[in-house]
């Protein structure tokens, strides 16, 4: 599998797949490309310290034009995952990967789940509601926010005491538990 990650910040789910992969050749994902949305994101120079070929988007050319393909194609992806990448993908970009685009959201979708429901923001609305857990979604892609396919689920048990800052913590945890293994079982 040679995957393209896409992101918009931190990217340190972005980290946990490309150190996995580059030291397990072995579970034949290759990460190829770095897709930011964010010329100051954090995860371009970790990418690169990595030796990951990186790019950064813009708004215009990402909605306006398909040149995003020919840069796809040219670094031969076959897969790509959203970690933390904000920005909806446009109906040319799910067509041209029909299910392989993977998203990684942090609640128990479709709880949760939605524009604007990101990052912190789901976080703190779990904990206004007084759920009892929360968890991750890892979902294919389709032309609406959230709403492809679920292809793992886990939860974690949330203490009514977890402010959003540790509830996020724990979920993020999980996630980079999670992503690059479900990866590794779609590329076999
Ligand atoms: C992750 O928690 C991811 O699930 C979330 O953004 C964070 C990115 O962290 N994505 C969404 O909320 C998508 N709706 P990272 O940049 O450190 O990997």
């Amino acid at each position: 599998m040679r995957l393209a990650l896409f992101v918009s910040g931190t990217g340190s789910n972005a980290r946990t797949i490309i150190d996995r992969f580059q030291a397990h050749p072995e579970d034949g994902v290759e990460v190829v490309l770095l897709v930011s949305n964010k010329a100051t994101a954090g995860a371009l120079a970790m990418a690169t310290e990595r030796d990951v070929p990186t790019l950064v988007l813009a708004r215009k050319d990402f909605y306006e034009t398909e040149e995003l393909l020919q840069d796809l194609a040219s670094f031969r992806v076959d897969f790509i995952a959203l970690a933390g990448f904000l920005w909806l993908v446009p109906a040319y970009l799910v067509q041209a990967f029909p299910q392989r685009i993977l998203n990684i959201h942090p609640a128990l979708l479709p709880a949760y789940g939605g524009r604007g429901m990101y990052g912190a923001n789901v976080h703190r609305a779990v904990k206004e509601h007084g759920e009892t857990e929360s968890g991750i979604t890892i979902h294919y892609v389709n032309e609406k926010y959230d709403e492809g396919n679920t292809v793992f689920q886990a939860a974690v048990r949330l203490d009514p005491e977890d402010t959003p800052e540790q509830i996020a913590e724990r979920v993020l945890r999980l996630e980079h538990a999670n992503y690059w293994r479900v990866l590794r079982r779609l590329a076999d």
